[in-house]
């Protein structure tokens, strides 16, 4: 489109209605520079009190295509917000006007426990729920918020590219594409479909993620999933916000920018909505969406109980959880109660928990109860919605999350930011604008089982205080082996107890280094199925079952044992097998000589010897040494 000339520029602002006396007049300089449709943004930042954007504009003839460039971005900016630049600066207006004046936003709330299911892992309920979420799955879709930068973590790489497990080495990307396969497979199995329905997943990413993202999905081949079933949908960042009037924020480095932020992980609700994809699913069938997060690497040891517990419920909204000690760092799910009959059942951060409940009648505060646990669970941030009442509820807000904002000012006059900020949503925040009508319940899972999320650096790691988790790359593969190992023993496989070891300034127990393919065992049921006899393995031993059907049968293992076999191959692996096995050393994260994601955890698994077999051609097997 062609620039528009002095008399055209005439038209379009008398067209537009603006009096170019009103306008910042380096703007009405260099009009004639623009397009049309230029000119039409630049009119919605004057409208909106941005004027200052184009104060320090130079005279025709300098820097002009950087002044064009910036309506580029204003329309990105425009665009990828649910109701455009106008709706964030009237929002952020309002939020920061609260935030100022030091609104509490659950004023006037009261809280109680809301109602939800507690699970005890391997119990028959929790055997009952497995099998009906495992029937549930092939009716899902998965969604992976991964466009956090990871700044507390202080990895270099994208964090789904870190090894869960050092045993095997497997990514956190290959170990949740190769679980929705395993649980893909397994629910058509279930449910004896004659065809196998492939399970949708998306991953949201942004722009300090994406590239990587797709790269290490297209160098693995998509890690055995079908391209076409993943999905990459790349969330936009927002503008900062330099004052309580929301004027925009200049880029630092760029002054025809305006500097962006992340906007939260809450984006995923309006791009899966703009994206047009929940009503494929719906058309397709899919009665469920589960949203998980980057560094779980325990996720889908709970999500079979969490699906059936959605679909036995007929939970709209079910938040996995955990038992939550008072106090700790973790949010808890809460049911709020407004004095005007509002109601929601709501994540309230632990910060906020505490307050709330002292100012509405419970003069201690976020305490334990006869548990011995807060009596609100602690949100884990994974959520399975069910697709129908999402689409509707998504129908009417576009997919706007409610937002918070979080300024730092320079002083109690609260007059001026320290440095800029911006509008933030945060994924969990969905249910608050559900009608009370709604059904959202929580599941909560055992804490070993469930949640071990990578988060933190060595250094902060080691400072967190006593008792409270780690969430470091350290206890991230740490608990991946005590999870498998308690499983087993839950199971009936005998084991030593684990050694308490400290890396990186972080004592933590050591237990056998046990690891298996999702495809090995995905529920309890299962798992239990391919333990037979009497079997015991040591806590120096590491185990590696990298195939379907493997089963273990009057196995005594003291050493480090690895089976690789393809899907037809039966192989039965039992007696006693003893070597020199696999050592866990440590090293300090500040030796250069190891790679980053070695350093990060503390130790290294030094391979001395073991027994490793493969099974390439199917048929029945048995293994006896
Ligand atoms: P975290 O709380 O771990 O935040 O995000 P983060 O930004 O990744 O890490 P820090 O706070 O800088 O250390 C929880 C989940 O939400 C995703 C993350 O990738 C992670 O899976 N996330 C976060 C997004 O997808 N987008 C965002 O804007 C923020």
């Amino acid at each position: 489109m062609a620039s528009a000339t002095a008399d055209s520029v005439a038209k379009i602002l008398s067209d537009l209605n603006i009096n170019a006396g009103d306008w910042p007049p380096n703007l009405v300089k260099n009009l004639h520079l623009l397009h049309p449709d230029q000119i039409e943004l630049a009119k919605m930042l004057v409208d909106l009190g941005q004027s200052h954007l184009f104060q320090h504009w130079p005279e025709p003839g300098v820097e002009d295509e950087q002044k064009k460039a910036v309506f580029a971005q204003v329309a990105k900016l425009n665009s990828s917000y649910p109701g455009g630049l106008a709706s964030y600066v009237k929002n952020a207006r309002e939020l920061l006007a609260d935030s100022k004046e030091g609104k509490n936003p659950y004023d006037g709330f009261t809280p109680s426990v809301p109602t939800g299911e507690v699970l005890s892992f391997g119990d028959d309920n929790f055997i009952k729920f497995e099998e009906a979420g495992v029937k549930e799955a092939q009716n899902a879709a998965f969604v992976l918020v991964a466009g956090g930068l990871g700044e507390r973590l202080g990895y270099n790489g994208i964090k789904v590219a870190l090894p869960a497990e050092t045993t095997t080495g497997t990514c956190f990307l290959q170990l949740y594409i190769e679980s929705i396969l395993a649980l893909q497979e397994a629910s058509s199995r279930l449910s004896q479909a004659t065809c196998q329905k492939e399970v949708p997943f998306v991953i949201m990413t942004s722009d300090d993620t994406h590239a990587r993202t797709l790269d290490l999905l297209e160098s693995n081949s998509y890690f055995g999933m079908k391209p076409t079933q993943v999905q990459l949908l790349k969330q936009e960042k927002v503008a900062c916000l330099d004052d309580n009037d929301a004027r925009l924020a200049l880029d630092p480095h760029d002054k025809y920018k305006i500097q962006t932020k992340p906007h939260g992980h809450g984006d995923v609700h309006s791009l899966l909505y703009s994206s047009g994809l929940l009503n494929v699913w719906r058309d397709a069938g899919l009665r469920w969406v589960l949203f998980f997060q980057d560094t779980n690497g325990l996720l889908f040891k709970a999500i079979p109980a969490s699906l059936g517990v959605s679909a036995t419920k007929h939970y709209h909204v079910n938040s996995l959880a955990v038992q939550r000690k008072a106090k700790e760092a973790i949010g808890g799910i809460t049911r709020l109660t407004h004095s005007d009959g509002r109601s929601m059942v709501i994540n309230v951060e632990y910060n906020q928990l505490d307050p709330l409940l002292r100012a509405t009648g419970h003069p201690d505060g976020d305490v334990n109860c006869e548990t011995g646990y807060s009596p609100f669970p602690g949100n884990i941030n994974q959520l399975i919605l069910e697709l129908g009442p999402y689409i509707e509820e998504l129908t009417k807000t576009g997919g706007a999350i409610k937002e918070f904002v979080n300024p730092k000012y320079k002083d109690a006059s609260k007059t001026s930011f320290k440095s800029s900020t911006r509008l933030e949503c945060m994924m969990q925040d969905y249910p608050k604008t559900l009608p009370p009508s709604a059904r959202v319940g929580f599941t909560v899972i055992d804490t070993w089982l469930a949640y071990a999320p990578v988060k933190n650096n060595p250094e902060d790691a080691a400072k967190v205080p006593k008792g409270n988790p780690y969430h470091s790359a350290t206890s991230g593969e740490k608990a991946i082996y005590c999870a498998n190992s308690r499983i087993l023993q839950k199971a009936g496989v005998q084991l030593e107890d684990p050694v308490k070891q400290v890396f990186n300034g972080q004592e933590v127990e050591v237990w056998p280094r046990i690891t298996w393919k999702p495809k090995w065992g995905l529920t309890f049921a299962e798992i239990k199925s391919k333990v037979n006899g009497s079997c015991s393995i040591t806590q120096r031993s590491t185990l590696a079952l990298k195939g379907r059907s493997i089963l273990l049968e009057n196995l005594s293992l003291d050493g480090a044992l690895i089976i690789n076999s393809v899907d037809g191959a039966k192989v039965k692996v039992g007696g006693s097998i003893q070597n020199k096995g696999w050592i866990v050393e440590s090293i300090d994260y500040k030796d250069t000589g190891f790679p980053e994601e070695l350093r990060t955890r503390g130790f290294r698994i030094n391979k001395i010897e073991q027994l490793e077999e493969s099974y390439n051609e199917p048929g029945e097997f048995s293994l006896k040494p």
